[in-house]
């Protein structure tokens, strides 16, 4: 019966305490491969981004987002005043088609925004080119920081002749094509510029997340842990920020508490095999782990689930985003009865009540495994770098929208680090967390334009 559905998934979908640590030691030593010359599965890229803004940066700069759910456009002006910005903005739908047509419709359409932007905002104005931080929010090797060759498209996309190509000279021939008057100044994650973005208006911040469409952080590291870039003797103090593409811890599934669904959504994805952690966690993912779920128990007779219904709106991958798991979590009645009418209307199916407790049950499986094993990645940071208390600025949709997230994250953390708890574990009921998650200040916008100034500075102090 759905109870004891309730039960078993229960079984497969929570993480206790104990596995939480595990998991947790696993990814610290993880990461720490990923520095190294032989490197491990998680990529660890070094981002030529080399130190936090003073806030005393200054100009005009252009910053594009190409993250995978809008594109964003945005001219950045940093003024004298420390730490303050402006900043104008437009943003263009992302069509779907694009991210698997082919590189040329890619940079055209990216080109094409932003040469509309620059023509709505200096409309018969004569301009030098612009410096322009590009936000390309996917796993790049950088050899300096106008320069990146995509490892891997990653969040669905799959678009040929991009993969172990320098993006910057693909995207470079676009603007050239139609004259536009831009000039690439840094290649930069989302991560990054979400890291100094946040460090640019609270020190404190020491690591940059994004639970968003994927799931990924940046920190600042000492070159000297960089086993992999030792043979550039670089000042081993010398900073430079790491993108870790964490999404591809534990693609060698050793430790993570994968389901038979988190098997079929990485087989059935473009790269199979790749992003192992954040299939299992970001938001692109989690509505399409909760139809696997419902399909699965349909397709089981004793389960008795949405008998006699037409369930074929639900057998359609990907037809559920984690905005609908969200609704489901949000919904104020007792009854559940936005949650029956968004089946009604989006799925045309029919629930009964056990119905809905399972349906509710299942949401909150997900998201708090999300939530709970995001934890786990930052926890890993902080215990590689040793920081007994630090700010970390997040962003993205999941972060910012998916209903007890941050609370459930928070919850996690406490578990890991052993916070709060005195020696005979009774909880102190201390005031703030020592690791606190915050919303972050905006990355892809004033993040880019100040990586962007950075940039321009380090060169002309010929570093
Ligand atoms: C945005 C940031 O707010 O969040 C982007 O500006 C980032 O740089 C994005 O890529 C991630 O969130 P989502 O949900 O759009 O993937
Ligand atoms: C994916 C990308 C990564 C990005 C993250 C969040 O993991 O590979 O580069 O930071 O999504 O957008």
């Amino acid at each position: 019966d759905l109870f004891s559905e309730i039960k078993r998934l229960e079984d497969m979908f929570m993480v206790d305490t104990t596995k939480l640590k595990a998991i947790t030691d696993h990814f610290v030593s993880e990461l720490a491969k990923g520095l190294t010359k032989e490197g491990g599965s998680i990529p660890m890229n070094a981002t030529w981004c080399m130190s936090f803004p003073t806030g005393y940066e200054t100009g005009t700069f252009l910053a594009l987002d190409m993250g995978g759910t809008n594109l964003r456009v945005c001219e950045i002006n940093l003024p004298e005043e420390q730490g303050e910005f402006d900043i104008i903005q437009s943003k263009y739908r992302m069509p779907e088609e694009l991210k698997t047509g082919t590189a040329d419709e890619l940079w055209g359409y990216v080109a094409d925004c932003l040469q509309q932007f620059i023509e709505y905002h200096h409309e018969g104005e004569k301009l030098d080119k612009l410096p322009l931080g590009f936000t390309f929010s996917y796993p790049a090797t950088q050899e300096h920081i106008d320069h990146g060759v995509l490892q891997r498209w990653t969040k669905g996309f799959d678009i040929e002749g991009v993969e172990g190509h320098d993006v910057v000279p693909q995207f470079e021939a676009a603007l050239e094509e139609r004259g536009v008057p831009i000039k690439l100044t840094a290649l930069i994650n989302d991560t990054t510029g979400t890291l100094i973005a946040s460090h640019y208006t609270d020190d404190e911040m020491m690591i940059g997340c994004i639970f968003g469409t994927g799931c990924n952080a940046a920190y600042m590291e000492h070159a000297g842990e960089v086993g992999k870039l030792a043979h550039l003797n670089l000042d081993p103090k010398q900073e430079i920020a790491i993108n870790c593409e964490w999404g591809a811890f534990d693609n060698e599934h050793k430790i993570l508490p994968r389901t038979q669904y988190d098997v079929i959504i990485d087989k059935d994805s473009p790269r199979p095999g790749q992003q192992s952690f954040e299939k299992m966690i970001a938001g692109l993912y989690l509505g399409e782990i909760f139809r696997l779920i419902l399909v699965d128990l349909y397709a089981q007779p004793h389960v008795r689930i949405f008998e006699n219904q037409d369930i074929s709106s639900l057998q359609k991958p990907y037809s559920l985003d984690a905005s609908f798991l969200s609704d489901i979590e949000n919904d104020p009645y007792e009854n559940l009865q936005e949650t029956h009418d968004n089946f009604v209307q989006q799925l045309g199916i029919k629930t009964t009540k056990p119905e809905l407790e399972l349906i509710r049950r299942m949401a909150e499986l997900i998201g708090t495994r999300a939530a709970r094993l995001s934890a786990c990645g930052v926890a890993a940071i902080c215990k590689k770098k040793g920081y007994k208390t630090a700010h970390v600025g997040a962003d993205g949709s999941v972060f910012n929208k998916y209903p007890h997230f941050k609370a459930r994250g928070a919850q996690a953390l406490k578990e890991i680090l052993d916070w709060e708890k005195d020696r005979d574990g009774k909880r102190l009921g201390r005031g703030r967390d020592p690791v606190e998650i915050l919303p972050a200040e905006d990355g892809s916008g004033v993040g880019a334009a100040l990586i962007a100034a950075l940039t321009i500075k380090r060169v002309q102090d010929g570093l």
